[in-house]
């Protein structure tokens, strides 16, 4: 098993290898995904994924406190990174609280927050306090309603000079390291060589530091939609379908539980 990264570590990794990140929700999950992944993130994303909801804004930090929970349990020796819900850091006292909310009651090693130049100083105030904080620019599916709908951006000089104005004062603020979400390829290129931090792109090309994907969307268990950027690496819904399938079938021919099932 490799070993845990820091968040030195991590920084390092900048233009000497690209970097995994991928979510995760559960215990069960997390100790399936460690092996392979650098960094885990208990992404708000559950609330569609695994909530059945239709967007990220009603998860709370109670949920997000209790998953991440279970994810550490679960990946004891991996990076995990709990996303800060909609609503939990309108303002930086605000912000400050419930981080520390979220390093009190689980072993997370950092929080996510969604937004660039508008919410460096809160990220400024989270690092001088101890927090180790994930940046995430671009695409923001907090701002889906504000916005709406999920708007790609870097489409044009002009905001691609935006984005790499978030990136850099989120840099300064402190931040180890910023997720991109659906930028044009070109730009999130040009923003990862703007910065020093590593850049995990989702939707955002291969010219950045790194990826991450919401594991059900990868493993190919989330139905209700894909998104262009995401592969499907399993065919997961059809594999538990069939083997539910043949549960019943067994059950209902009594070939299940055969004898070596039964005390
Ligand atoms: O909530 C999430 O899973 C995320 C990823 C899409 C980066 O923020």
């Amino acid at each position: 098993m490799t070993k845990k990264l820091s968040i030195n570590g991590i920084k390092k990794a900048k233009n000497e290898r690209l970097l995994t990140m991928i979510t995760a929700y559960d215990a069960l999950f997390a100790t399936l995904l460690e092996e392979s992944a650098d960094m885990i993130l208990v992404g708000d994303s559950l609330n569609m994924s695994f909530n059945g909801k239709a967007d990220t804004l009603s998860a709370t930090l109670d949920q997000m406190i209790y998953h991440t929970n279970a994810v550490c349990r679960g990946a004891k020796n991996t990076f995990v990174i709990c996303d800060m819900p909609f609503g939990t850091y309108n303002n930086a006292e605000q912000a400050l609280e419930n981080a520390i909310r979220v390093y009190q009651e689980t072993p997370a090693d950092a929080v996510k927050i969604e937004g660039g130049k508008d919410k460096a100083a809160m990220i400024k105030n989270l690092t001088d306090n101890g927090i180790a904080v994930c940046g995430h620019i671009g695409l923001l599916p907090q701002s889906v309603r504000g916005e709406g709908g999920y708007i790609v951006r870097g489409k044009s000089p002009h905001d691609i000079e935006l984005l790499i104005e978030d990136a850099e004062a989120i840099e300064d603020a402190g931040a180890f390291c910023i997720v991109i979400e659906g930028v044009k390829a070109e730009a999130a290129a040009l923003i990862a060589q703007a910065v020093n931090v590593p850049i995990i792109g989702i939707g955002a090309g291969s010219g950045v530091d790194g990826q991450v994907l919401v594991f059900s969307d990868m493993l190919g268990l989330f139905e209700a939609f894909t998104p262009k950027f995401v592969k499907k690496y399993l065919d997961g819904a059809s594999l538990v379908k069939e083997a539910v399938a043949s549960y019943k079938s067994e059950v209902e021919s009594k070939t299940f539980p055969a004898n070596e099932h039964t005390y």
